[in-house]
């Protein structure tokens, strides 16, 4: 039987572990796996990992954020999304205080549609609580919005939930099958610190540090948690980035709290002595990136079980924009630039230099994020039925990061001169390439909006 595509001789990477084999696919989806498969089109993966596509579940491009808008949009962001092994993305609609969610979730759409080349989802992001926002938490996961988000923080940017709101939220989504995504720290705390900062005449980029100690993320984190434990529904804590909080994940998750936690590549990789730096400006994101010591517990929180997904939180920001601070930290817009180097990182780092192994990136990137955001197993898992979203990575290919080589539209780079060992050369979408021999050949449009399912719709598979 011949297929559309196959893919020969590479070393295909389940979750139970490698094989070599090939791997077929007709239309959009993966057909076969086997030996001696024959298509009307191959590709030649020897030497190379055949990975499912990567899933970033944190993005926010062209975000109206700290006064100015994000440096990716939807077209850019999805190309670097590509490049670096990455083919389905999901971004947040943020609801505008006095209007319907859904209208939120309409006008991101119409942003995206049509620019994307790999595929997307959209986290509703609640921003005030009352009859009728409930009433749209069954429709918009009926639609395909499984999951929400809400900030307890950012008060002036007019997106702050309370802790009635959060509690009332989770109750209801937890009756139709959502989760509630938090950003947790404390408000109350960071205006202490900060007013105390500027008593003492402290406004430098390290500022951002001292203002918020790792108190200011914990206690929001286990407040999240008595409070999801107490109304009974799914909490996903965003960009965890203490060890004091996978603490609080660890003994949330313990006492039988239904939470789960995301990291990202710069709080397990950087400190925060960066901002002392001349640019340390640069490296400025909330929640801080924090003390090696937090690193460690991070990267042993991702063994423990405690932190399941890595997403990057991709906000990018160019040295521009970032200039807009003129020396006072309060003025950071705050983000960085990540989905693309979110793949070769995570290999580099976590496998290569042996903190866990292709299987454990495998479940981090790929099945947690999928199993946990309602994509599982039509994305996440190469198997048959699944769709062809697939990624040869070449796992000996050095690579020194530079921004010069990298799609996004950041004019610096976090990792800068940064050494990796491991590059994703080709990613197929649904089949189709939108990356082949590192070089982008995927059209805007490329890729689609993926209504997904209510959390336990696939129990099994
Ligand atoms: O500083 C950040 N992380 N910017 C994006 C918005 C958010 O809090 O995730
Ligand atoms: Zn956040
Ligand atoms: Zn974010």
């Amino acid at each position: 039987m011949s297929y559309d595509l196959v893919i020969k001789g590479g070393t295909i990477a389940f979750p139970a572990g490698l094989t070599r084999a090939d791997l077929a696919v007709r239309g959009e989806t993966i057909a076969a796996l086997g030996s001696d498969l024959e298509g009307r089109e191959t590709i030649d993966a020897s030497g190379k990992l055949v990975l499912p596509g990567a899933i970033d579940v944190h993005t926010h491009f062209q975000l109206p954020f700290c006064g100015t808008v994000s440096a990716d949009d939807f077209a850019n962001g999805s190309k670097a999304a590509a490049l670096g092994g990455v083919t389905t993305f999901i971004d947040f609609a943020i609801q505008a205080k006095g209007s319907p969610i859904s209208d939120a979730i309409v006008k991101r759409r119409a942003e995206a549609d049509g620019q994307v080349c790999v595929d997307y989802g959209l986290h509703a992001a609640i921003t005030e609580w009352n009859a009728a926002r409930e009433a749209e938490i069954g429709p918009l996961i009926a639609a395909g919005i499984p999951t929400f988000k809400m900030f307890m923080i950012y008060k002036s940017q007019g997106w702050q939930s309370t802790d009635a709101d959060l509690f009332c939220a989770l109750r209801e989504t937890a009756r139709h099958g959502g989760m509630v995504g938090v950003h947790a720290e404390s408000d109350d705390l960071i205006n202490l610190f900060q007013a105390e900062a500027e008593r003492e005449g402290l406004k430098g980029a390290y500022t951002h540090a001292v203002t918020r100690p790792a108190v200011t993320e914990s206690e929001a984190v286990a407040r999240a948690i008595n409070i999801a434990e107490a109304a009974g529904g799914t909490l996903y804590i965003v960009h965890l980035s203490t060890g004091a909080s996978v603490a609080q994940v660890e003994e949330g998750m313990m006492r039988g709290v239904d939470v789960h936690a995301e990291t990202g590549p710069h709080y397990l990789l950087l400190d925060d002595e960066l901002f002392k730096r001349a640019d340390g400006h640069h490296f400025a994101t909330c929640p801080p990136i924090r003390k090696p010591a937090d690193q460690e517990r991070l990267w042993e929180g991702l063994a423990t079980g405690a932190v399941e997904v890595l997403a990057t939180d991709t906000c990018t920001f160019t040295r521009g924009q970032k200039a807009m601070w003129q020396g006072d930290y309060r003025k950071i817009p705050m983000g960085m630039p990540g989905i693309e180097l979110l793949l070769p990182l995570t290999y580099s780092k976590g496998v290569g230099e042996g903190r866990f192994d292709l299987g454990d990136m495998l479940a981090l990137l790929c099945e947690n994020p999928a199993r946990l955001f309602g994509l599982w197993p039509r994305k996440g898992v190469l198997q048959v039925g699944s769709d062809a979203d697939i990624v040869l990575f070449d796992p000996e290919m050095q690579v020194t990061i530079s921004h010069r080589d990298l799609a996004t539209n950041c004019d610096y780079n976090p990792f800068e001169g940064t050494r990796v060992t491991g590059w994703p050369v080709t990613t197929l979408l649904r089949g189709r390439p939108v990356v082949r021999d590192r070089r982008f050949v995927g059209q805007a449009g490329q890729g689609r909006f993926i209504p997904r399912e209510p959390m336990g719709f696939f129990e099994e598979g």
